[in-house]
This record gives structure tokens, sequence and C-alpha cells, in this order.
């Protein structure tokens, strides 16, 4: 465990405004500071920030806590790998104390000196005139890569041995579980670790902060899998780094270039095209496309001309214009991907197919009319009907103005009477929006009460009483230490629900530890979601004016009642249930 004082002091020194606002977009309100909360989609903010009370809520789906459960949620991180991220960014060394039982998790920072380890073997035995000969040969040869881009990538060989990499690895200080915790090594069957990547080209995956935080292994030949990357691991998530972003980052103010793979970002960068990115073998996420959009203006699209990568773009398409990022798609004609097109046409061709790539409104337009027979009346009415669907869906009005031209002059009909479609459509489809949001809010509002504490809705009367109490705990330091120290006659007895009890348990036993009550200690007993409801009952009540002993105390009658009621009808129950049976055994024996 992490001791109580450096998690107070990362707390202290991580402002939750400025570490929230580096992932959402704030504004002020009042003292507080809002935005478009990040765990749901919506419209309308109600994703809040209280600088106050260093914590944050949304009254939209129930999300909140302090800035390490921020941090959890955002990065997808337990409560330790949180503190780590935020002890790192506010410069705060952790003390290294093994944790009872268990594997203890493998830190960020160790995972990348690991991977840094194993990079400088990959490229040693890449650059070994013996064991690195075929693989040299199939960069320079088969793929046309400089020595200059095969070292500034940091290519290297993982070389056709089960042992090598591990034996280096454990001479350089790693231990077994790190290894295995790092994705490089697994244990077999009879005990032994051996090397995961095994004659294969490896890319090193590179943050913009210039850690190698994965790797990616090709092989030479067709054998399957043609890649291998690594696991998500401690210091690694798929879905959240982009290829070559390390080296685009300071290229891409503009305009970025998002290809399908490793080997197109390459010959991309390589042929001066530096602000070429790619996902790692996963579809673009929502995460990458946020994260795509605090780096640039402009996205194209380039991925392979297959109907994988075409259907995939189509998927890139949608998540980027949700972030409001304006895309544009490159058809590739004669290669299957840019890598193949710029070595087979060069890079002046490449060039003047980016300048001339089409909007993703042009791309979705060309497929929809080349699906029907423009000539008879009828194809014309269901391309226009699809095409004044796309426009209607497009966000900015210049936009909107500028396809419906475009589409009008393609269909032979007028702008005007297309205009007034769309318009409609738009009318429609804005009042399904609305209707769809406050659904999703509802479902979302209601399964999230359900997971935190789904005993609450058994006993709806007691659980209130519970929330008013934990709520005057959490809010109030007098009352929580009212009810720690017994002078109001409390205990977790008198507690209903599963999550109230362990709420009291948690709160009461802090308050009379040694080091005294923290909210986020918290985080290490309580997952996200149950930080969320723990702020949401301490918001609650601060937002009431009447939040005195004489409160508690009702709250505190209210569950000695219930709790007799409930303790009387078990009793009854058992009761009823016995005269029951008695009943059921002189009736057999009557008929015998
Ligand atoms: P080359 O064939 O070397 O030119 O690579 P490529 O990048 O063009 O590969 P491809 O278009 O086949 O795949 C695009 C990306 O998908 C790759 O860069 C990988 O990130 C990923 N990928 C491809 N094959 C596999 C696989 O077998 N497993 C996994 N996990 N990812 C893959
Ligand atoms: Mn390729």
């Amino acid at each position: 465990m992490i001791p109580k004082e450096i998690i107070e002091e990362i707390r202290y020194r991580s402002d939750i405004e400025e570490v929230i606002g580096s992932y959402v977009t704030l504004k002020r309100a009042g003292s507080n500071r809002n935005g478009l909360c990040p765990f749901h989609s919506e419209k309308t903010p109600s994703f809040t920030v209280f600088p106050a009370t260093k914590s944050f809520y949304c009254f939209g789906c129930g999300a909140g806590g302090d800035v390490i459960t921020f941090t959890q949620k955002i990065e997808n991180l337990d409560y330790v790998a949180a503190l780590e991220l935020l002890a790192t960014r506010a410069g705060i060394t952790i003390p290294n104390e093994p944790s009872a039982g268990g594997t203890p998790t493998v830190s960020r920072k160790r995972i990348y000196e690991m991977n840094l380890e194993a990079a400088r073997f990959f490229r040693s035995s890449l650059f070994d005139p013996v064991l690195g000969r075929e693989a040299m040969t199939y960069l320079v040869e088969n793929r046309r890569l400089s020595g200059a881009t095969i070292k500034r990538f940091g290519l290297g060989f993982a070389p056709n041995d089960f042992s090598m990499l591990t034996t280096h690895m454990r001479r350089a200080g790693f231990s077994e579980e790190e290894l295995i915790q790092g994705f490089l090594s697994k244990r077999s069957q009879r005990g032994t670790l051996f090397d995961l990547f095994r004659n294969r080209i490896m890319f090193p995956v590179i943050d913009t902060a210039g850690n190698i935080v994965a790797f990616g292994g090709r092989v030479m030949d067709d054998s399957k899998p043609k890649y291998l990357n690594s696991a998500d691991t401690p210091g690694f998530k798929k879905s959240r780094i982009l290829f070559g972003l390390n080296y685009a980052k300071d290229h891409c103010a503009e305009e970025l270039i998002l290809c399908e793979g490793y080997m197109d970002t390459i010959a991309m960068q390589a042929a001066g095209f530096q602000n070429a990115v790619a996902t790692l073998g996963t579809a673009i996420t929502q995460e990458h496309a946020r994260l795509i959009s605090r780096y640039t203006k402009r996205v194209i699209i380039n991925y392979d001309s297959d109907e994988a990568g075409q259907k995939a773009a189509d998927k890139a398409m949608l998540l980027l214009d949700e972030v409001g990022l304006p895309v544009r798609v490159l058809k590739l004609t004669g290669a299957k991907d840019a890598d193949e097109f710029i070595k087979r046409f060069g890079n002046d061709a490449f060039y003047s197919l980016l300048k001339n790539s089409n909007s993703a409104f042009d791309f979705k337009m060309e497929k929809v009319l080349a699906k029907y027979d423009l000539g008879a009346a009828e194809g014309k009415l269901r391309a226009a009907r699809e095409l004044t669907a796309l426009i209607a869906a497009t966000h900015s009005s210049v936009e909107r103005e500028l396809y419906l031209r475009a589409a009008a002059e393609r269909l032979g009909i007028s702008a005007e009477s297309l205009g007034n479609d769309v318009a409609r459509a738009r009318a429609r489809q804005a009042r399904e929006a609305r209707k769809k949001e406050s659904r999703e809010l509802q479902l979302s509002a209601r399964n999230f009460g359900d997971r935190v504490n789904p005993d609450a809705a058994k006993e709806p009367a007691t659980a209130a009483a519970e929330d008013v109490l934990l709520g005057l705990c959490l809010a109030f330091p007098e009352h929580r230490k009212a009810c720690a120290t017994g002078e109001v006659n409390v205990t977790a007895e008198d507690f209903y629900t599963g999550f109230g009890k362990r709420a009291f348990v948690a709160l009461t036993e802090a308050e009379n530890s040694a080091d005294g009550f923290s909210f986020s200690a918290l985080g290490a007993i309580f997952t996200p979601d149950e930080m969320g409801r723990l702020v949401k009952l301490q918001r609650e009540r601060e937002m009431l004016q009447n939040n005195g002993r004489e409160v508690l105390l009702l709250a505190v009658e209210a569950l000695h009642t219930q709790r007799r009621t409930r303790e009387a009808k078990a009793t009854g129950d058992w009761q009823g249930e016995l005269a029951m049976r008695r009943a059921q055994m002189k009736k057999k024996n009557d008929s015998k």
C-alpha cells in the first residue's frame, strides 16, 4: 500500500482543474467549472468540477470522485496505477514497498525501463551481421527502408530462439514476474520462461513522452499471425496510443494523416509526410479520436483500399466527426496501401493524391450515387433521400451549403428543393437525438444506481435514510466523528444495504485510524463507480440548508425503526413457516 501521506501529497499537488482540463474543455460556472462529460455522450454539459472540494461529479451519468478517481476512469487504470501516473506528473516519488499478498503490479516506470532494454537487445540483434542478416535484408531490400529510417524508428529483430531475450533481460536485472507482466516472456508448462517474440521484425511503440510502451513484431514470410502486438500492460493501453505520434506531434498542428499500420506510417514519414500515425492493429476508438483532436485540426484517412480498410474508414469518419474534426479520405488506386503506392509511384504522386483527397462527404456521395440508376426517376429519388440524410447530419452550416450544391448538381435537381428536404430532415434528426439522449441518460442513471447499490431497490426507505447519514458523514467532519466515537448510537448492523454498510464501516474506521480521514484513501477500497456515488451523497447534502445534528439523529432513528421492523418480520416469517410445516406434516399423518 502507498502511505496515506503520499496519497494526500499526490492529491494536493495534482490540481484537479488542471488535470481534468487536460482531457475536458472546462468553462467557468460560478465557483465551479463544467464541460461535456467524457464518460457518457452528451450535448449539454452536466459534468462539473468543484475546485473547493477537489472533486467532480456528472449529474448526467453519476460518475464522480476526486482527481485519482478521474484518472482511474479516463485512463482505465487501477487505483495504484492512477496514483503512480499522477505522482509522475507532479514529480513525486512513491517509495517502493512490496504489497502484502498477491503479485504486485509492476510500475509503469519499470515497464518502460524493461522495454528500453529489450529494444536495445532487438536493435543489436538486427545489426548483428550473423544473427540479423535475413532481417536486415528483408527491411532494406523487400521493404526499401534506409539505414536512417531503421534507426529513427528504432527497429530491431527478435532472434529465432526461445530464450535469448529472457536470458538477456534476467542478466540485466529484470525479474521473471516483471518480464511476464511486460509481455516479453511467458511461463511454459514446465515452469520455465520463454520469449514471446521470436523470429520477428520488432517495431517499438513510443509514446509522446518518449517511453517505449509496447512492441509490434512482424514475421518475414507469410506465416501467421503476421503481427504480434504486446497485450495491454500496466504501462500501455492499445486504445489510447498512436504509432508514430511521438514524431508526428510536431508536424500535425494543421493536418494529421491516419494510417492503418506500422509500415504505412514509417513509409509515409520516411517519404516526408511526417504527420502520419497509425492505430495498433485495432480499429480506431473514441479515445483515439479524442487524442487526435488534441493534436490537430483536420484528418486525412489513409486506409487500405480493400473492403476491410474501407469499412474501418467509415468508422473512423464517424468517430472523428463526433469530436468535431473535418475529415478527408484518400482514395488509393493501383496499390493496396500507402506504403505500396509510394514505392510504386513515388512521393510526388502521393503528394498530389493528398492534395486532391476527397472530403468525407464526396467519398460517401460517390458511394451512394454508384448504388442507384440515376437515369430512372425512382433511382434518383432514392439517391436524393440518402444524400439528404447525409447532408443533414453534417454539423457545419458552411459545409452543408457546399455539399448541397454538389449533390444537387450531380442529381440534376434544384439546390433549393433539396435544401428544403435537408431542413426537414435536420429538424427530425434533432428531435430524435434529444429523445435518444434523454433515454440514454435515464437508462444509465438507473443502471448506475443498480450497479453501485443493488440492495437499495429492496428497501428504498432504509436506503434513503442510509444515504442521508452517509452524506452527512462525508460532508461534515463533526457528524462523522459523532458516529465513529459512538457519541451517536449507530453501528454497521443498523445498515441494510451492502454498500451502505461498507461505506459506513470505511468512514468510521478511517475517522478512528491513526492518520485520520482522507477521502482520497477511500479510492483503495471503493471502485470508481462507488466513489462517484459517495461524491453524489456528499454533494446532495451540501446543497441542502439543514444539516444539523437533528437531521443526523432523525436518520439514525429511522434506521433503528426499520431494523426492528426487519427483524420482527424475519422472526415472523420464520414462525409462520414453522406453523405451515407443522400443518403439512399433520395432514400427511392424518391421511395415513
Ligand atoms: P505490411 O504487410 O508489412 O505492409 O504491414 P501493413 O501495416 O500494411 O499490414 P496490414 O495492412 O496487413 O495490417 C495493418 C495493421 O494491422 C498492421 O500494421 C498491424 O498493426 C495490424 N495487424 C495486421 N495483421 C495482424 C495480426 O495478425 N495480428 C494483429 N494483432 N495485428 C495485425
Ligand atoms: Mn502494407
